[in-house]
């Protein structure tokens, strides 16, 4: 058989993945691994795309989308956050935000470039700029409470730098920017020649402030790409629904990367997006209260077992230190799920910075959240008693 791409050959399974296959190895075991919201998608989506596809034809759309998609998202962004991107030609509907990423990342990088990442951060980035033959520069956000500073910022910038990837609220760590840290950071990015992109796929699962998205800046938007999508906002997570919104000039190139991959995302599904972001467009702030009162429930139990942990502003995720206890992170998982049966992702997964820390998704029941609060205690309890 002849070789496969060399790039790929480094490049692992994700973590998450690795724990939540373990799951089914066990009985009566808890899932916290996994970044989805727990309710399914709405009735009022999901009908839209049985009406859809009942009558409507079913070819492939724009390459950018179904223009009233773009028109809805276009709305959204005015209603949100005063920002506007022309349906026409600033936005490109991708297959879920992932594809969207991949998008950007292939249109941007040039081989040898350099990407910046505040970490610990999600794990779908470093993978595709490898595999571009670029390289990640990661910075360490674990003294400032996740949060980039100017100051950071600045000190991680090379001439090799082209783009930085942020994204807030932030998996794994549920944190987000204030204004006046936003504003700090952006007096750095706009003195930096680089591209901005912006994972605001948490951007609804904000839980204590507002959202701040970085498209409010005049002075960096011909240089910002939002990534955007359905998934976490309206539990869409399987309709694969994204959107990459920015200047005209680099959707340009974005849309072409896109055309060659997929043409254009599943017709149903895009009507289904219309439907979440017309007629469902608050869903978000109803599970956004379940959220609130999941996250206050898990962070006290987790002081109260004595654990450090940052409470999360946005996203679905809580991500405690365990480094009383333990320096490995997939050690400590794995002790965890054959000892107590609970699954949660081991923070090495989120790059070096995360070792030291586990993340567990609150987007459950708070039946589960408080049998998985109680296993957790049981298992913390056992390793006080050995200490
Ligand atoms: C930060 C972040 N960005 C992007 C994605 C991918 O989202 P999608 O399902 O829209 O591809 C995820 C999924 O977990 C995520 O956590």
């Amino acid at each position: 058989m002849p070789n496969v791409n060399q790039r790929i050959q480094n490049i692992e399974v994700p973590g998450t993945r690795q724990f939540a296959n373990k799951v089914a190895l066990y009985n009566d075991c808890i899932d916290l691994t996994l970044g989805q919201p727990d309710f399914d998608t709405p009735q009022p989506i999901k009908q839209a795309a049985i009406h859809a596809i009942e009558q409507k034809t079913m070819k492939y759309s724009h390459n950018m989308g179904l223009i009233e998609l773009r028109q809805a998202i276009s709305n959204y962004y005015i209603d949100r956050y005063n920002a506007t991107f022309n349906p026409n030609s600033e936005i490109t509907v991708t297959i879920g935000g992932s594809e969207g990423i991949d998008a950007i990342l292939r249109a941007i990088l040039d081989e040898g470039d350099e990407v910046i990442i505040p970490a610990p951060t999600y794990l779908g980035y470093e993978p595709i700029v490898e595999l571009l033959g670029g390289k990640v520069k990661f910075i360490d956000t674990t003294g400032t409470d996740y949060i980039l500073t100017k100051e950071a910022l600045l000190n991680a910038v090379s001439n090799k730098t082209k783009a930085i990837i942020l994204n807030y609220p932030t998996n794994p760590t549920g944190a987000t920017y204030t204004k006046a840290q936003l504003d700090d950071l952006v007096d750095g990015l706009k003195q930096l020649d680089i591209f901005i992109v912006s994972d605001e796929i948490y951007a609804e699962n904000t839980l204590e402030c507002e959202h701040y998205s970085l498209v409010i800046y005049p002075e960096i938007r011909d240089r910002v790409l939002v990534v955007n999508g359905l998934s976490k906002s309206h539990g869409m997570t399987g309709w694969r629904i994204g959107y990459v919104v920015g200047d005209y000039r680099i959707i340009e190139e974005v849309t072409t990367v896109h055309l060659y991959n997929t043409i254009c995302a599943a017709l149903p599904s895009q009507y289904a997006a219309i439907e979440a972001l017309t007629n469902q467009i608050d869903l978000p702030k109803i599970m956004n209260k379940s959220y609130i009162e999941s996250r206050n429930y898990v962070y006290q139990r987790l002081l109260n077992m004595g654990l450090d942990v940052v409470k999360p502003k946005g996203a679905f995720y809580i991500f405690p230190s365990i480094k009383k206890y333990s320096n490995d992170s997939f050690q400590f998982a794995n002790d965890l799920i054959e000892s107590v049966q609970l699954a949660v992702v081991p923070g090495l997964a989120f790059g070096e910075f995360g070792e030291g820390h586990i993340r567990l998704s609150f987007a459950c029941s708070m039946e589960t959240l408080v049998e998985a609060c109680n296993r957790l205690e049981q298992f913390i309890n056992k390793l006080e008693a050995k200490k």
